[in-house]
């Protein structure tokens, strides 16, 4: 039985007040939900602010990227054990936007799932394919090569771990979400990949998100399809009332 995961990815957005209160809200509108785990994502320099919020709560911290090295001279960045040391237990890691503005490749996805799992944070992993790959029908072609490199190397044990978020770029923060039917094929696709690369027991327990104009209005629709395990929310997880409606009907789903 995998547990669905409603993730709120609030990207270069809250000052750290408005964080913390974002936060507070969460925590209140969601204690009933136990259905689900619910994963919060704010900017880093609100990391700890909201880590203290979130203390004792059942909303858990994750960052929105981080660097493979344990430390040294990497101006900028982030180690996993600095994350941790703010509260954080999960991270996003190649989000398009990522990808597409900062250079980050397939390897350096690799990389840093390896380095997630060693320090003990579940790592979020985003694929997705361009509306051009999408239209070319290269989608199935994207997707199975970004799933293969950064699983790379992972082993078997450590494999149920990894959290897989399927987000087609065309659908983040544009207002079209990917049909269930759309979403379910890639999902379907990228279970099998799993059951490929390790075995159908990891197959079955790793978890796949999906994201992408996610909404309280298309989350049932979105969650009742057997292969999509939850939703990476960008632009509706930045008020609690949005997140918590589609964190109450993915709980609803699960019960
Ligand atoms: P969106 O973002 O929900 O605003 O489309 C999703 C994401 O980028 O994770």
């Amino acid at each position: 039985m995998r547990k669905p995961i409603v993730a709120g990815n609030w990207k270069m957005n809250l000052s750290l007040a408005d964080s913390r209160a974002l936060a507070a809200g969460i925590v209140d509108a969601v204690a009933d939900y136990s259905g689900c785990e619910i994963v919060v994502a704010p900017s880093a320099v609100s990391l700890a602010g909201v880590g203290e919020v979130l203390a004792d709560s059942r909303v858990r911290l994750a960052a929105q990227n981080m660097h493979w090295a344990g430390g040294g001279a990497y101006t900028g960045e982030l180690s996993a054990q600095m994350l941790a040391d703010v509260g954080a237990s999960w991270v996003i890691l190649g989000h398009s936007e990522r990808r597409q503005f900062f250079g980050e490749s397939d390897e350096g996805v690799n990389h840093k799932t390896h380095v997630a799992l060693q320090a003990g944070l579940t790592p979020i992993v985003c694929v997705g394919e361009t509306l051009e790959e999408r239209e070319g029908e290269r989608t199935l072609q994207k997707i199975e090569l970004q799933v293969r490199a950064a699983l790379a190397g992972i082993r078997a044990e450590d494999a149920p771990r990894v959290v897989i978020a399927y987000e087609p770029i065309w659908a983040i923060g544009t207002g079209k979400t990917a049909t269930a039917v759309q979403a379910q094929a890639i999902h379907q696709a990228i279970r099998k990949i799993i059951a490929e690369v390790f075995d159908t027991s990891v197959a079955d327990a790793l978890r796949i998100l999906y994201g992408g104009s996610v909404k309280p209005a298309n989350i049932a629709e979105l969650i009742a399809q057997p292969d999509l395990d939850g939703a990476l929310i960008g632009g509706a997880s930045l008020k609690a009332d949005s997140f918590s409606a589609i964190a109450k009907i993915v709980d609803e789903y699960t019960a």
